[in-house]
């Protein structure tokens, strides 16, 4: 039997008991958890992260603001409210959505958030933090993918982990989480030079693919039993009321039938993905605040 890593639930559960925790904080006298958000365009998906990111605090207590900026504002303008923000004591986290717009130098705008604040975790010192495994916000995903995997009792220890994909927000990260101390997955990063990439995943225990290519993995591409993770989430135009649909990097119902566990996309790591945006984020006000 196949089991279905249940993303839309676990992050139900989890993201109850930040609610729990912040009303909790709320009785003892604290302010509420405060996480800023600044999206540069018009671009459609980001839009509906952003909202959704914004309806998820909502729903934990935190307080949120999303700073909406028409598509040409200048680079200067964006560092200046960044700069604004960072030394706002009242706010937790910092995220500006990406993509940002072409004549936006987004490695410059990363580095100018606050580390303290950078509740992605992209920020080269958090990323650094990670790489030799101290305490930092780790990015959404990985994070996500990580406690899902723990949730659902999946053995790391000594199995071998193939990441298709070495992005810095998502690949990279989690091949990194998966090598370390406490996972200790062998781990083989595949990406668009690797020559035969079944060739690797038919030998993995967990197959993480994150390439923004559907059905990119295929059935024979997949050892029986292996636990297959995937981050892709692309939409294709279809005939519906929304004019798309999601699909994974996975061909989810011939794989589903080999694989020992499967994440469905939507409803397996997307809903994880926001959760860890909470954790951090409260993480951030717990620190601030000197609240174990
Ligand atoms: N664009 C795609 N994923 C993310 C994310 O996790 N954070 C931000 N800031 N932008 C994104």
């Amino acid at each position: 039997m196949t089991t279905i890593l249940d993303g839309k639930a676990l992050a139900l559960t989890l993201r109850g008991k930040i609610k729990e925790e912040v009303e909790a904080l709320r009785k003892a006298g604290h302010r509420a958890p405060h996480l800023a958000a600044i999206l540069v365009g018009e671009d459609g998906a980001s839009k509906t992260y952003v909202n959704s990111k914004e309806k998820d605090c909502e729903y934990v207590g935190f307080e949120s603001i999303v700073h909406k900026l028409s598509a040409d504002t200048s680079e200067e303008d964006l560092l200046n409210l960044i700069e604004t923000i960072n030394n706002d004591k009242n706010i937790d986290g910092l995220i500006v959505q990406l993509p940002v717009p072409k004549h936006i130098d987004a490695t410059k705008i990363i580095e100018s958030i606050d580390p303290e604040i950078d509740v992605d975790g992209f920020h080269t010192l958090n990323v650094g933090k990670l790489t030799i495994n101290e305490d930092t916000y780790i990015s959404a995903t990985p994070f996500g993918v990580v406690m899902m995997l723990e949730e659902y009792g999946i053995e790391t220890i000594g199995k071998h982990c193939v990441v298709i994909g070495r992005s810095n927000i998502v690949g990279r990260p989690m091949s990194i989480l998966m090598s370390q101390g406490g996972r200790d997955a062998t781990v083989t990063v595949c990406h668009r030079y690797t020559k035969d990439i079944g060739a690797f995943t038919r030998m993995a225990d967990i197959v993480i693919v994150a390439v923004g290519i559907p059905d990119f993995l295929t059935a024979d591409m997949v050892k029986e039993g292996a636990t297959i993770i995937d981050i892709g989430i692309t939409r294709v135009d279809a005939d519906n009321k929304r004019g798309y649909l999601l699909k994974g990097d996975v061909d989810y119902e011939a794989v589903k039938e080999k694989s020992g566990a499967i994440t469905p996309v939507p409803g397996g790591v997307g809903p994880m993905t926001r959760y860890g945006l909470l954790f951090n984020t409260l993480k951030s006000f717990k620190k601030k605040h000197n609240i174990v």
